[in-house]
């Protein structure tokens, strides 16, 4: 499963990049407001920031909700850098615009999934990714993980080639739960990426055998 990180903090990309085991970035517009970037030629001027720490996909979101302002947007994102993803919602005129960059050969990240049944639309116009939300079906006491496995297993059955990006990522346990559901990729926040590490039997031990090193060297 691949790894990309969900924040648009240069320096939290920085660090999870250092870590050797990032494969991407994905971003929305509330991350960048999160990070204060305003005007559309900062936010172009940042995404290419991005593209410069990490050698992987990077989604930037369309803000515009018609089909035209889509692929005016997608199209102006796309020409940043070759590793941009456009990212667009999972309405009607975004389906619309997920088949028209497929045809142009520009990748797509089609975003707030919540049902199987956005997912197979989204594949039918040929995104490269899709982004099941799973916190926050959680948040509303239903079961993300469950959507992501089922979302898998339509894709496998019908050989769709559309990766199954999982989002709204909040624990390491999501993380875990992603990939025993087969999700592709997982998108998370930094501290969950490095939530994997934890184990006390890691530190009891390590502390062991640096005490045992010393007994002998001092
Ligand atoms: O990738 C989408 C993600 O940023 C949403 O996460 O935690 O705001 O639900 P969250």
């Amino acid at each position: 499963m691949k790894f990309f990180v969900d924040t648009a903090n240069l320096a939290q990309i920085r660090e999870a990049n250092d870590m050797g085991v990032l494969d991407g970035v994905t971003t929305n517009p509330s991350l960048m407001a999160k990070e204060g970037i305003k005007g559309v030629e900062n936010c172009k001027k940042h995404y290419v920031e991005i593209c410069n720490i990490v050698e992987g996909d990077v989604s930037a979101e369309v803000i515009a909700t018609d089909f035209e302002g889509m692929v005016r947007e997608g199209e102006e994102l796309a020409a940043l850098h070759r590793n941009i993803v456009v990212k667009v919602p999972c309405i009607a005129d975004g389906i619309k615009a997920i088949k028209y960059f497929t045809g142009k050969g520009i990748r797509t990240n089609c975003t707030l999934v919540f049902s199987p049944g956005q997912a197979l639309l989204a594949a039918k116009a040929g995104a490269t990714y899709v982004s099941p939300f799973v916190g926050r079906l959680d948040d509303v006491a239903s079961d993300g993980i469950e959507l992501v496995e089922k979302i898998v297993d339509m894709y496998r059955y019908y050989g769709f080639q559309t990766q199954v990006l999982a989002a709204s990522i909040r624990t390491t346990q999501h993380i875990i739960q992603c990939i025993e559901a087969g999700a592709d990729v997982a998108t998370c926040p930094l501290s969950a990426i490095k939530g994997l590490l934890n184990h006390p039997l890691t530190d009891i031990g390590l502390a062991k055998f640096l005490e045992d090193y010393r007994k002998v060297n001092g």
